[in-house]
């Protein structure tokens, strides 16, 4: 089993991301393969406990503190650096460490894991923060909801629930820290032609708190015109203060007031929204495009057939919470065409989730 294992750790360290992804998809086929009934159903149905237990850890900052430990601490230690009850933490830090969430070294001790140097950051912290709090009631509402309803396709939209904005923000800011953008393989540079001053050059609709408007503006100090970041007033209030890049308050539903703009920039917007609320936010975007404007939608192209977990699974908590959904290459061919648009390429960046950037032209 340790040459197996030391043999698994090796390829994964020498191959690129691709390989890397194709070993966890591989075992984790492989797992579930040997699993008798009881483990199926006990690794089903704990899901929500684990999301529950991290939430637990996250709010106590248990995670921080065993990575800037470098030497164990024991359960004692623990419980009295962070004022929690000990046979309290000592039972949770147990459950963490049965799914590999922290390490048990020996007993009572305890030290950081792979996954709790991830969950010390901020910004995955809001990734849990986000889907328990704001994701997680309709979740817990669903099946009931769905049976009521005869299990139609949901289109009415339940957006606008503003509470827990700050886990949203955040979660958007951050749950992509590391991994490749629409920067790393969209040909910016190619297509910058008529630009001036005045000329938008990037505007991000719906761009939340303008953390890829500032992106591209520092990838790309050089080039004229001008870098906006739009959205609803409860987010651009928040906005990151950037020179270069402006924020605006605009509602996608309205006409856009950014005439002709070189490209107009939606990511993750559409996979929030019906088909035909996507075609008012496009139509929207084609009243103001000048002949050499283009429209970037920057989320995630399903396979037709073989669509991955982390794609499924989005999905999944798209029409739960969003009544959205993501979309396979043939639903956004369809959906642009109905709105009067062509794809003129799709630029994949990411392994697992296809995210890609799919560069729209009017027709
Ligand atoms: C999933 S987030 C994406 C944020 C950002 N584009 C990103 O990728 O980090 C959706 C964004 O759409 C914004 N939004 C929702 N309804 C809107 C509307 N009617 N007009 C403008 N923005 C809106 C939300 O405030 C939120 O920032």
């Amino acid at each position: 089993m340790e040459a197996l294992r030391e043999e698994v750790r090796r390829l994964a360290k020498s191959g690129d991301e691709r390989t890397r992804k194709n070993i966890l998809d591989e075992l984790s086929a492989l797992s579930a393969s040997i699993e008798s009934p009881d483990d199926s159903v006990q690794r089903f149905t704990f899901y929500n406990m684990q999301l529950a237990a991290n939430l637990t850890a996250i709010d106590l900052k248990l995670f921080e503190l065993l990575s800037e430990n470098e030497t164990p601490l024991t359960v004692d230690q623990i419980s009295e650096k962070i004022g929690a009850n000990p046979v309290f933490i000592g039972r949770l830090l147990r459950y963490l460490a049965s799914y590999y969430a922290i390490q048990e070294v020996n007993k009572d001790l305890f030290t950081s894991s792979n996954i709790s140097k991830t969950f010390a950051q901020p910004g995955f912290q809001a990734a849990v923060g986000h889907i328990f709090n704001n994701a997680g009631p309709s979740i817990q509402e669903f099946p009931a909801f769905i049976k009521e309803n005869n299990y139609p396709d949901i289109q009415d939209n339940l957006q606008g629930h503003p509470e827990n904005r700050d886990f949203f923000n955040l979660h958007m800011k951050s749950n992509r820290d590391g991994m490749p953008t629409f920067l790393d393989v969209f040909p910016v540079l190619e297509k910058a032609t008529d630009l001036t001053p005045e000329r938008a050059l990037f505007v991000d609709i719906g761009g939340g708190i303008g953390q890829q408007a500032i992106a591209f503006k520092e990838k790309y100090p050089q080039l004229e015109g001008r870098v906006i970041v739009q959205d609803i007033t409860l987010a651009t209030a928040d906005a990151i203060q950037h020179p270069g890049v402006e924020a605006m308050a605009y509602d996608f539903f309205s006409p856009q007031p950014i005439k002709g703009a070189k490209s107009y920039y939606l990511r993750n917007i559409l996979h929030d929204w019906p088909d035909h609320k996507c075609r008012e936010i496009l139509k929207n975007i084609i009243d103001a495009m000048a002949p050499d404007s283009y429209i970037l939608i920057d989320d995630m192209v399903l396979p037709n057939v073989g669509v991955h977990w982390q794609q499924a699974q989005l999905d999944m908590l798209m029409m739960v919470a969003l009544a959205a959904r993501e979309r396979t290459q043939e639903q956004w061919d369809q959906l642009v065409e109905s709105a009067g648009l062509k794809v003129n390429k799709v630029h994949t960046y990411t392994e697992s989730s296809k995210d890609s950037i799919i560069e729209v032209i009017t027709a």
